[in-house]
């Protein structure tokens, strides 16, 4: 059995499929999540991928009392991979506190248990946001962070500084990837992402579009300075992105990392607008989308795409698949749903 590793809102999207490339390169995992947006069904999912289940604790990271049991039944971790995270970016504007305390408190109190119980390696989920509109494109890690839009956004700037100062005064190291736009499924079909109510997310509207549940998609804009107009994004397949968590962590398990925060653009590099999105999607499933031009989508940006020569040459790491691949996937995941893959 290979080294421990707790990844906290395994349940997730992006969670779900690092679960499942951890386990395909020996890790054993176990897993911590409170449901708040995910279901228990999606750890019997990545048992059918991966053939075993992982450990399952329903648990708030909040929970100060419970994370130290689990803590203590738990002492032979040898990582954190931290989603955990409210993430919805309307939501956070509606309800500061609530994200901030659900984002805040999680990582305060993990990060305490990692110190008590000697974990001393953590991969964060962090997150493009933090660059606003760059200067200059494609943006690199040394970009300047920009006043969060909001507070989900601030969540992660203060999340960053907060694993800062710990890795400064203690024996934690850590590495913080931020990612671009991740879509699509795995290639099983038995995990993808699971939008609860409408989805914000240009990828899940499509695909909710396309099998009859939405009635057409709003194009947010097509008066930006770009070359048709609408907005620009750096779309990955999670499955890229989960990998990227495999190498981040056993980078740090091995000890090869030059500093003790380091900081990771997860992309492809490319460019994408959301019309391109659109006819991508249009060629690999040979339907036609329904959709509308309406105006601007407040705190968009409008083009970001990632510079990922840092995570290239220091972490070996390259996104690979394509943006039909992505399309492809997704569809073939919300086909799958409409057929009641999922028990809720
Ligand atoms: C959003 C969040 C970002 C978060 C990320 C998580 C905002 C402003 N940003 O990124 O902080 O980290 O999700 O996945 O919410 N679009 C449409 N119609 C739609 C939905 C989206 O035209 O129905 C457009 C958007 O205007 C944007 C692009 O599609 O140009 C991508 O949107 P989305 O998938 O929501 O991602 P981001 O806004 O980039």
């Amino acid at each position: 059995m290979g080294e421990k590793i707790l990844v906290t809102g395994g349940t997730g999207y992006i969670g779900s499929h690092t679960v499942v490339e951890l386990q395909q390169n020996g890790f054993e995992v176990v897993v911590i999540d409170n449901l708040s947006n995910s279901t228990a069904t999606i750890v019997d999912q990545i048992g059918r991928i991966s053939g075993k289940k992982p450990r399952f604790y329903e648990l708030d990271l909040c929970n100060e009392a419970a994370l130290r049991v689990f803590f203590r039944e738990n002492h032979d971790l040898a990582g954190v991979i931290h989603f955990a995270a409210y993430k919805a970016v309307g939501e956070s504007v509606e309800f500061p506190l609530k994200y901030y305390h659900n984002n805040l408190v999680s990582l305060l109190n993990l990060l305490r248990f990692m110190e008590e119980f000697e974990v001393p390696n953590m991969v964060f989920s962090s997150s493009c946001t933090v660059y606003g509109q760059p200067e200059v494109l494609p943006v690199t890690e040394q970009a300047p962070v920009k006043k969060a839009f909001s507070p989900y956004g601030n969540t992660k700037q203060i999340s960053e500084e907060i694993i800062e100062d710990t890795v400064n005064s203690s024996a934690l190291k850590a590495i913080s990837l931020r990612y671009f736009n991740p879509i699509g499924a795995h290639e099983s079909g038995l995990i993808g992402e699971l939008p609860i109510g409408i989805p914000n997310n240009l990828v899940p509207f499509i695909t909710q579009t396309a099998i009859g549940k939405r009635q057409k998609l709003m194009v947010f804009g097509n008066d930006y300075d770009t070359p048709d107009g609408t907005a620009i994004r750096d779309y990955i397949h999670v499955v890229d992105l989960a990998k990227a968590h495999v190498v981040a962590i056993s980078r740090l398990l091995k000890g090869i990392h030059k500093e003790s925060l380091e900081v990771y653009n997860l992309g492809t590099g490319k460019g994408t607008s959301v019309m391109e999105a659109i006819m991508a999607f249009e060629r690999v499933t040979g339907m036609k989308l329904p959709y509308e031009i309406t105006s601007r989508r407040t705190g968009d940006v409008p083009r970001v795409w990632a510079d990922t020569t840092l995570a290239n040459l220091k972490l070996g790491w390259r996104a690979e698949k394509s943006l039909d691949e992505m399309m492809a996937s997704a569809w073939m995941w919300e086909k799958n749903l409409a057929a009641g893959i999922l028990e809720f």
